[in-house]
């Protein structure tokens, strides 16, 4: 269904959406990739989809990416929470801003199916587990506000359009040629794998008091690749004359920070070296995906379990210890 079909991939040189255009290339589409290369990686854009070098803000660069498009993968963002906090404008301004001129130019070309990467910050604190697609979104820090804003500009817009919020993403592409390279790193899986190796120093669990089981913070980890069969399924549906709507991605299965510091010790087949200290600012205990909406609508479930992401993101990290080479 997605042969030939041009599709424009934003933040295709990022984490994630360099996945989804590895998969699209492979189902024959047509891919263009507007990345600003601010925090994604020429290198990893797949040679059979086309790079433009630019800002999703730029009413003129965003017209010359999407001339022709029937679709829009919208990954481009700013996207750390604790830098939200700080920098509160310039995450409104690229993550608001950004979708809103796709969102015009989109309405321009007829475009007929958007998808935009949205994330379970839009929910909040104060949630009840598993998070249900009908709970308020009450997001507490300016990536999560920047993110609801984002929906609700594409909740007006004259197209269709499916709101992706991603649980926690993690795990890279299984033969280690793409991954995550951030210049900030502050993800648990990538962090505690650079303090197994030396890399970095011993791992700190924020908080081991928390009302959770062991006491560390529960999050729902899902594998990058199963967000791009999201994507995929995603795009058919919208592309297929179906409407579109917001559904969590995740497995609907917490794991504590200490099963994943386990599961990247027996990956690597060394102990993550960690200490327990003070609770990190915002961290909400447990955050659990309730999938069932995206099952009964897209057909989509998680298929990759912890072991997999951390066998993966070793895989990654293994082979490019330094990231990406440019
Ligand atoms: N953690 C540690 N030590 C570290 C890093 C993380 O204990 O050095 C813990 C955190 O406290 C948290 C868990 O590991 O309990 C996961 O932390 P991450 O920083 O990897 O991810 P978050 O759950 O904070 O954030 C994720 C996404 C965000 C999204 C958010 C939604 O990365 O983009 O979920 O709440 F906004």
């Amino acid at each position: 269904m997605l042969r030939g079909r041009r599709i424009l991939v934003t933040g295709g040189a990022g984490y994630i959406g360099s996945h989804a255009v590895r998969f699209l290339c492979d189902r024959g589409a047509d891919v263009t990739v507007l990345d600003s290369l601010y925090a994604g990686h020429r290198a990893a854009v797949d040679r059979r989809a086309s790079l433009r070098v630019g800002d999703v803000r730029d009413p003129e660069a965003v017209a010359k990416a999407m001339a022709g498009t029937e679709a829009v993968m919208h990954f481009a963002a700013l996207s750390l929470v604790g830098e939200s906090v700080r920098e509160r404008e310039r995450y409104l301004d690229v993550n608001v801003g950004g979708t809103t001129c796709l969102a015009r130019e989109a309405a321009r070309q007829s475009v007929r199916a958007f998808v935009l990467s949205s994330t379970a910050a839009t929910y909040g604190e104060d949630v009840a587990l598993p998070i249900t697609e009908r709970q308020a979104r009450r997001p507490c820090n300016p990536y999560g506000e920047s993110k609801v804003a984002a929906e609700d500009v594409l909740s007006t817009a004259p197209f269709p359009a499916v709101f992706l919020r991603y649980f926690n993403a993690a795990g890279a592409m299984p033969d280690g040629s793409i991954g995550e390279d951030h210049r900030t790193e502050t993800h648990l899986i990538p962090l505690a794998i650079a303090a197994a190796t030396g890399r970095r120093p011993p791992l700190t669990v924020f908080g081991a008091d928390w009302p959770t089981p062991d006491g560390t913070c529960v999050r729902d980890y899902v594998h990058v690749l199963d967000l791009v069969d999201a994507h995929l399924l995603a795009l058919e549906h919208l592309l297929g004359g179906r409407g579109g709507g917001a559904f969590n991605l995740g497995t609907g299965t917490g794991s504590s920070v200490r099963e994943v510091l386990r599961a990247v010790g027996e990956a690597m087949g060394v102990a993550v070296p960690h200490f327990d200290g003070p609770r990190r600012d915002g961290d909400p205990p447990s955050l659990v995906a309730s999938p069932q909406k995206a099952r009964d609508v897209l057909g989509w479930t998680a298929t990759r379990d912890l072991r997999t992401i951390t066998d993966d993101a070793w895989r990654w990290h293994r082979n490019h210890p330094d990231g990406y080479d440019d």
